[in-house]
């Protein structure tokens, strides 16, 4: 395997050999340690999830999938409704581990789906149908990211100049990712992109997972911390802002990583376009607009302390520390999916997809 596709080829999450755990690359431990966790019980999965062991809203749907398949063979239920009681249980217990992504309860519903929809049948047979569900949630995974990087690769030329923001790329997803996904394409395609990665605080997913990945795939990648975007704006070296999501509302608004939405503000001030690259599984039609997304707001203790060898606060000083920020639809150049490129007004050209 060349460099490229070890990358591309990586597995952050997959089903244990024997088929009753989740194994996952602990992402908190990149770049410096490659560590696999095998995750058996509840309190794992939900702890893996919430401490983004396993994080980026697909990765995180997929490991709920085969989360909730190896806990459902661990049920000790005498009759079907015992069954559904006790699923339902897990099912409310990973779901409250991180709100914003919605891929985290969109893989559970199709896994509860699974079990709502089969009370005809035996236990044996729903775990065999789940257990088919969770690989399937997988494998269309790959599909997805597939298809979008090829979308994506469409909106670059060969020489570009990329910012990219926190990391969407196959430790996230799936081989290619998604924000990421049409370097990976480009580069196997021989095309050569100059990528800037903003490091993204506070748990600097861009300097741990994003630089990492590129620049073992042999992308030229640089690395600046999140306040340097507008210089490298500034000075013609952009000619594209790429971006996963982790939730998109119908009118386009956008979840992602915090410090997205100051990057799309940059980019339009400089006239760069902003492409926000995600499946279909993340856009929620419930949502209308940015202002019904749910944002989730983190340990203080991430500013303050984590990656310092010493704290760099006081201990009492306040934080405010919001995992995502929602970037406008009039930001957003086009939004990348699976089903084909969206363009605005978002509220049309999404509904369209469904
Ligand atoms: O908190 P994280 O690391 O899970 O946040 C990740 C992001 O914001 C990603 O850009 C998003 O999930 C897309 S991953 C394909």
């Amino acid at each position: 395997m060349n460099d490229i596709n070890q990358i591309t080829h990586v597995e952050s999450v997959r089903l244990s050999d024997d088929g009753t755990s989740v194994i996952i690359i602990d992402q908190t431990q990149l770049p410096n340690r490659m560590e696999y966790l095998t995750l058996s019980t509840a309190q794992d999965i939900w702890e893996a999830i919430y401490h983004l062991k396993v994080r980026g809203a697909p990765a995180i749907g997929i490991c709920a999938g085969y989360g909730i398949y190896c806990l459902a063979l661990q049920i000790k239920a005498g009759d079907y409704n015992g069954f559904l009681r006790e699923f339902r249980k897990n099912k409310e217990y990973l779901d409250s581990s991180r709100p914003t992504a919605v891929n985290l309860s969109w893989a559970l519903n199709r896994m509860e789906k699974v079990v709502a929809g089969n009370g005809d049948k035996e236990i044996t047979e729903i775990l065999k149908l789940l257990k088919e569900e969770c690989l399937k949630i997988h494998q269309e995974d790959i599909e997805m990211c597939r298809a979008i990087s090829e979308y994506g690769v469409s909106l670059l030329k060969d020489g570009d100049g990329v910012l990219t923001h926190c990391n969407a790329g196959p430790l996230a997803t799936s081989r290619y990712g998604t924000g990421q996904g049409p370097l990976f394409l480009g580069k196997e395609r021989g095309m050569n992109f100059r990528v800037y990665a903003d490091e993204t605080r506070p748990l600097l997913q861009g300097a741990r997972l994003t630089a990492y990945e590129l620049q073992k795939a042999g992308i030229d990648v640089t690395l600046i911390c999140d306040n340097m975007a507008s210089i490298v704006m500034k000075n013609g070296w952009i000619q594209a802002c790429l971006v996963g999501c982790d939730r998109v509302a119908a009118n386009g608004d956008t979840a992602n990583k915090i410090g997205t939405s100051g990057v799309a503000v940059l980019a339009k001030y400089y006239g760069i376009p902003f492409y926000v690259l995600g499946p279909t599984s993340t856009v929620d039609m419930k949502c209308r607009s940015g202002d019904d997304i749910h944002i989730e707001l983190r340990d203080p203790e991430e500013i303050k302390e984590k990656f310092y060898s010493e704290p760099v606060a006081l201990k009492e000083v306040k934080c405010y520390n919001p995992s995502f920020d929602v970037t406008d639809h009039s930001l957003i150049t086009a939004i990348v999916t699976e089903k084909g490129i969206c363009y605005p007004p978002y509220t049309e050209s999404l509904a369209k997809l469904f």
